[in-house]
């Protein structure tokens, strides 16, 4: 079991909205919090692996010659697909690797070292020699690809939604925007590149394979493990204790963990495998890059009369993704007329996949950027335009909002902002080579739950344990966790203990859709409260065993109820553009959110100005190109791939406005994760356009691209 015991001083209850510590902080400052490719207990027979990636974009591997590999000193094992064992059906064929020749995309992995010590396994996979028989490829994504489908769904919801004649309507509209967008592949990159340690104990029947795997959800790895290698769930342990960022990279298992597993197996040694960055932008997924269409009729007065946003995008040959960039203009605006849509090509890129407010980051950048411009079209303020068409009801469903602070979070940040004091005229505000502006963009990200369970014992001594297997991507979990415990049990936060992190602790959903806390909390906040009656029913000291409750929140958890829920938010930017060399410099960045509750004021802050920080980086310098030449991602380090520094950073601000929503959970609490990446980048677009007077509509907006 991975407890932490608080180390907080003891706080009156309630517990809740106070700005509690991080529980694990010291231990990760001191390097005692261990990741998944250092965990403590190393053992002194283990393995290291290192995967071998395709250097072709499509074809067939026809020959692998590992004799100069099995040669070299310490190599153990070469596997490839015609000698890696077997793996049984999986849903995501991401993970059938080793288990046939083709190669889908360049960087797909094609074989896998196994040596004495890392030095040597990076060493022999250099010296496998893969021949192949390549094909012509195509990873080039434009907006009339003869290959472009509609696919049935994007993100779960159909990929089509129509309401009256959005097309009619434009073309009927006295003001009209029309304007694409594009958006590139964009890369998660979290500081701890993905690993797993694996290990078989036992044979047969009684064999067990215990995997410590950096991870966003080490229940959804189980599952997946189970099926691959055909093992009741129970004869498999996942640990992700500690995870250094994820950002939907490690929302779903890897490639690399179901390598660990095979070579451990293989080979009989327990068996690390860590990923050099350089392999990341091929195998754990990406943000596609979207083409996006809005078409915008409004009024003379500014009231929308059409709304339309319609998103092109890639997918792998592997597997479809779908980024669902066109589901946040079903949520924001009323228009009588609307159409939102998606379609996907198929290249012979690496499947995309999640990267923080998959759909919404993208989406919102080219609505809120659409917006800015139908606003200047009509000579109307960019805030008034979207109090204009605040709608009474959810646009696409006609349910009500269980909350909807999106005004109150305009009003807010306009009044701490300054934005009374704006000149709306564009490219207006020089100091010598410097052009100042500012912007303003919308924020809304849903509000996403799942069924967890959790337990919680009461233990002789006094104090608390709390189990669940939640994960804590950096993002506090564990402390918002210890509050929601103390809260529902009446005592000090100091008195619990929180356990999470394995599967060997009560089933849980994945840290992922900014939904960890909402339903890991439920679950801990339902346990507690059936502990808490039990206490208060208990006379006499306590069995040395404690007394336990637990809790399931399947039924809860999974009722969608009569309202449309969303978190929402307003972004504000000021920049400055360099007029000799064409670099936007932001000065300031102010994000307001309404979120439900505020849990942990502390931790809430670092994942708002976080989103932030990551919306800054998608505006201003993140990009991964597809090449055309020789296929995958030509960005494959840190160097290249350009993720902001703190000189980037000079001010970054947050607040909330507190939401009193009774139709969330037991908490009130909205996911804060995502939501501070949404309007960012189309703030700080904005904010460049006031600057210069020129309307920049591809990311990022680099000095080659502004000057
Ligand atoms: Mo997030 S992209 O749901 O991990």
């Amino acid at each position: 079991m991975h407890s932490t015991r608080a180390r907080v001083p003891a706080a009156p209850a309630p517990a809740l909205g106070v700005a509690t510590e991080r529980i694990e902080g010291r231990d990760k400052v001191t390097g005692t919090a261990r990741y998944a490719g250092e965990h403590a207990r190393t053992p002194p027979d283990c393995a290291y692996a290192w995967p071998v990636p395709a250097t072709v974009a499509r074809g067939r591997v026809t020959a692998v010659d590992t004799a100069g590999a099995l040669a070299l000193p310490g190599t153990l094992a070469v596997l490839t697909p015609g000698t890696a064992p077997r793996l049984g059906e999986s849903d995501d064929p991401t993970l059938a690797v080793l288990q046939d020749d083709a190669v889908p995309h360049r960087g797909w992995y094609v074989a896998l070292a196994v040596a004495e010590t890392l030095e040597d396994a990076r060493a022999a996979a250099q010296a496998v020699r893969v021949t192949y028989a390549t094909e012509p490829h195509d990873v080039t994504l434009t907006e009339d690809h003869p290959d472009a489908y509609r696919p049935e769904q994007a993100g779960g919801r159909p990929a089509l939604r129509e309401r009256g004649d959005a097309g009619g309507a434009f073309t009927a509209a006295p003001v009209r925007v029309d304007v694409t967008y594009r958006v590139p592949p964009l890369h998660n990159h979290p500081m701890e590149p993905h690993a797993a340690f694996a290990r078989w104990d036992g044979e047969g029947d009684g064999a067990h394979l215990t995997v410590y795997d950096s991870s966003q959800g080490a229940d959804p790895v189980r599952t997946a493990l189970a099926a691959l290698f055909r093992l009741p769930e129970d004869r498999i342990t996942v640990v992700s204790e500690h995870v250094g960022g994820g950002f939907g990279s490690k929302g779903t298992p890897r490639p690399h963990v179901v390598l660990a597993a095979m070579a451990a197996r293989h080979t009989g040694r327990p068996v690390k495998l860590a990923l050099p960055r350089g392999h990341l932008a091929a195998v754990v997924g990406h943000r596609a890059p979207t083409i996006q269409r809005v078409r915008l009729g409004a009024e003379h007065d500014g009231t929308l009369t059409s709304l339309s946003h319609e998103v092109t995008t890639h997918t792998s040959r592997v597997k479809e993704f779908v980024e669902q960039a066109g589901l946040p203009a079903r949520v924001m605006y009323a228009s009588p007329h609307s159409l939102t849509d998606h379609h996907v090509v198929p290249l012979d890129v690496p499947t995309p996949s999640w990267m923080r407010a998959p759909g919404e980051a993208p989406g919102m950048y080219a609505l809120e950027s659409a917006m800015d411009e139908l606003a200047g079209a009509l000579g109307m303020d960019p805030i008034e335009l979207r109090v204009r068409n605040e709608p009474a009801t959810e646009p696409d469903s006609g349910l009500p909002f269980s909350s909807r602070g999106l005004l109150a979070c305009l009003r807010e940040g306009a009044h701490r902002f300054g934005w009374a004091d704006r000149d709306p005229r564009p490219a207006a505000r020089r100091e010598g080579r410097w052009l100042t502006g500012t912007g303003v963009a919308a924020a809304t990200y849903p509000v996403l739950v799942s069924p967890s369970t959790a337990a919680a014992t009461a233990r002789h001594d006094g104090g608390y344990d709390i189990t669940v297997n939640a994960t804590d991507i950096g993002t506090g979990a564990r402390t918002v966790l210890a509050q929601i415990a103390a809260d529902a049990l009446g005592v000090a936060v100091g008195s619990v203990s929180i356990g999470i992190g394995s599967t060997r602790l009560p089933r849980a959903p994945l840290a992922g859709g900014s939904s960890g806390t909402a339903s890991w909390g439920w679950a801990v906040h339902r346990a507690c409260t059936r502990l808490a009656e039990r206490l208060a029913r208990h006379t006499g000291p306590l069995p040395a065993e404690g007394v336990t409750a637990v809790a399931d929140t399947a039924e809860e958890a999974g009722r969608t109820p009569p309202f449309a829920r969303h978190a929402f938010g307003a972004h504000f930017a000021e920049v400055q553009v360099d007029t000799g060399t064409g670099e936007v410099r932001v000065r300031r960045l102010l994000g307001v959110y309404a979120a439900g509750r505020i849990l942990n004021p502390r931790t809430a802050r670092s994942q708002f100005i976080g989103g932030m920080v990551m919306g800054l980086g998608m505006a201003l310098t993140e990009h991964s190109t597809a090449d055309p030449a020789f296929g995958g991602f030509a960005e494959r380090d840190l160097a290249s791939y350009h993720v902001p520094s703190n000189a980037d950073v000079p001010d970054v601000d947050a607040h909330w406005i507190d939401e009193d929503d009774p139709h969330l959970n037991p908490m009130g609490s909205k996911g804060i994760g995502e939501i501070g990446i949404v309007g960012t980048p189309a703030a700080i677009g904005n904010a460049v356009h006031h600057a210069t007077g020129v309307r920049f509509r591809e990311l990022p907006l680099t000095p080659d691209r502004v000057l």
